[in-house]
């Protein structure tokens, strides 16, 4: 099974993190996120991945300089030009030669959905693709896919405003294709695969869909970048992952509380830390206190400093003592 892992987003909704590395490559815990989609997908039968991508592109070949990732064998198609999801995916697939049927997944899900079932239900059903479905509270943030009994889906809509949902199932971001599809995707051009093909596809019934009750979770939001590493290491989908790295230097007087220090970070004494990321090689200095936030790659916490109410302080940016910041990102991005 060959699939194509979209990668090429701005990540604008974490910034300032993603100014300096792609969403994707952002440690979730204690490696990049890529990795446990990858393993994911390896899980269901994958052997060959393809990163659909261009923003940074740089920053992945450098982690992954013998094409190897998780287990599986990567390869590159990387756009002159961002082509929006469904350009991506036609860009990917003339760069490699994909002539047969495919996975697509969006990169910044984490997930146990099993992507063999969605693969051995797209096959007995014939349909030109087939997506995972997942439920969530609030659809109105994502691709909202009405279905009947059997799985055919009956519309997709994209973003509905959160009264217009029919349904509380949405799109995971996870497709099985076949190639056919692709002779529907404009070159060279940005093509969404929510907006423009995929609504195209249920108009000719060609749409199916599996709904999946395995954990999910798309991590392109502060709160769900922070929820997804909490989750890890309370155990949620599966034993507990260490939430302080054995390369970590938290004082013994320092309070670390249902949060994620990584490698090389410092938590000095009588410093507060709760449901937070504290990223490679932060420093939270004494009396500080970080709640409910991320502290970036080499950030500084100056003594006493508050960072609280998700607020995201970006990589290498210093948090003069005694200053509060609350629910905001510095630098900000506009
Ligand atoms: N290569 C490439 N080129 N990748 C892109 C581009 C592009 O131009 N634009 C976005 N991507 C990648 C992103 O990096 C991400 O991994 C994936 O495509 C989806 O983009 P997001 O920006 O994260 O979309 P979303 O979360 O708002 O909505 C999408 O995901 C939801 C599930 O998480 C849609 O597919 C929704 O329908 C879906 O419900
Ligand atoms: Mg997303």
């Amino acid at each position: 099974m060959k699939a194509v892992v979209l990668v090429g987003g701005f990540g604008t909704r974490l910034r300032p993190l993603t100014v300096t590395t792609p969403k994707q490559m952002l440690s979730v815990v204690d490696r990049p996120m890529i990795e446990y989609v990858v393993s994911t997908l390896k899980r269901g039968g994958v052997s060959e991945v393809t990163l659909a991508l261009g923003y940074k592109e740089d920053l992945f070949r450098a982690s992954y300089p013998d094409a190897v990732c998780g287990g599986v064998s990567l390869s590159y198609a990387v756009e002159p030009e961002p082509l929006d999801t469904a350009g991506a995916v036609r860009f990917a697939a003339d760069t490699v030669g994909i002539d047969e049927p495919f996975l697509v997944v969006n990169g910044d899900v984490l997930t146990d959905i099993d992507v063999r079932s969605l693969w051995d239900r797209h096959r007995e059903i014939g349909a030109q693709a087939t997506i995972a479905l997942t439920r969530v509270q609030d659809p109105s943030r994502f691709g909202v896919v009405p279905t009947d009994a059997q799985g055919k889906v009956l519309g997709f809509v994209e973003k509905p405003s959160r009264d217009e949902a029919p349904t509380n199932w949405i799109n995971a971001g996870i497709y099985v294709l076949e190639p056919e599809i692709l002779g529907r995707i404009a070159r060279g051009r940005r093509v969404s695969i929510e907006r423009e093909v995929f609504p195209s596809v249920v108009a000719e019934n060609g749409l199916w869909a599996v709904k999946s009750e395995a954990y999910w979770i798309d991590i392109g939001t502060p709160s769900t970048y922070v929820q997804a590493q909490l989750d890890l290491i309370d155990g949620v989908r599966g034993p507990a992952m260490t939430a302080v790295a054995a390369e970590a230097r938290v004082d013994e007087d320092a309070e670390v509380e249902r949060s994620v220090v990584m490698e090389g970070a410092t938590v000095a004494v009588r410093a507060v830390i709760r449901d937070s990321i504290i990223m490679q090689s932060a420093v939270i200095e004494e009396d500080a206190s970080v709640d409910g936030s991320v502290i970036g790659p080499g950030a500084h916490i100056g003594r006493g400093a508050k960072v609280t109410r998700m607020s995201i302080v970006g990589d290498r940016v210093s948090v003069g003592a005694g200053r509060l910041v609350d629910g905001s990102k510095i630098p900000s991005s506009d």
